[in-house]
């Protein structure tokens, strides 16, 4: 990590660690095991964590995707260590339209609603997915007011669903996973 950032890739947007909600992801999906080989875009994937955890226990291929362009090398140099295969994509929430949707049958995100701007961005997405029920969404937050907010305004859509979640390894945490779509469609 340290060579990264002499070499002068400094995330901008608050990607300086891996968040916690990743691990309540990360929990999730050890308890219910996706489907091998899905096809998954993480967006806001910061260090790509989550992407190198679905890669490696479930030969997921993963696109991992961010608004800052910084993150990329950390992504690959976290991939590598697991031995694992992620493509990076520098790519913000607002730029991902049908088209851009069309591969995937999972999309995932962890701690990226946090002000007014990503939760308008991620309600769009909202829209847009509950439009398609070939592909399923999972957001996991600690709980920030923007994500509170986000999930009042979504609740009226009968695709969206919310459950409290709390894990005590690796990190005594808890939080929310907000979906979209039906979760057992990916899995196994
Ligand atoms: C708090 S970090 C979380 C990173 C990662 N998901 C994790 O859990 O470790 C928020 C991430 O969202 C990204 N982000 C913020 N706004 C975005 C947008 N409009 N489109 C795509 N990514 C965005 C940031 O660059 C940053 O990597």
């Amino acid at each position: 990590m340290h060579k990264l950032v002499a070499a002068g890739h400094n995330p901008v947007h608050f990607a300086k660690k891996v968040w916690q909600s990743n691990f309540l992801l990360m929990d999730f999906f050890a308890r219910r095991p996706p489907k091998t080989q899905l096809n998954v875009l993480e967006i806001g994937a910061g260090w790509g964590s989550l992407s190198v955890f679905l890669n490696k226990h479930y030969n997921a291929k993963v696109t991992a995707c961010d608004l800052d362009e910084q993150v990329a090398p950390y992504q690959q140099l976290l991939a590598r260590r697991n031995h694992s295969k992620v493509q990076s994509e520098t790519c913000s929430i607002e730029q991902i339209n049908d088209q851009k949707l069309h591969p995937f049958d999972l999309i995932v995100a962890s701690d990226i609603c946090y002000d007014g701007k990503t939760q308008a961005a991620i309600t769009q997405l909202i829209e847009r997915l509950i439009c398609r029920t070939d592909t399923v969404f999972l957001l996991a937050d600690t709980g920030r007011r923007s994500f509170l907010r986000l999930t009042e305004d979504t609740q009226i859509y009968q695709q969206v669903s919310l459950q409290g979640y709390s894990i005590e390894q690796p990190l005594d945490t808890q939080g929310y996973i907000l979906s979209v779509n039906p979760i057992k469609d990916i899995l196994c």
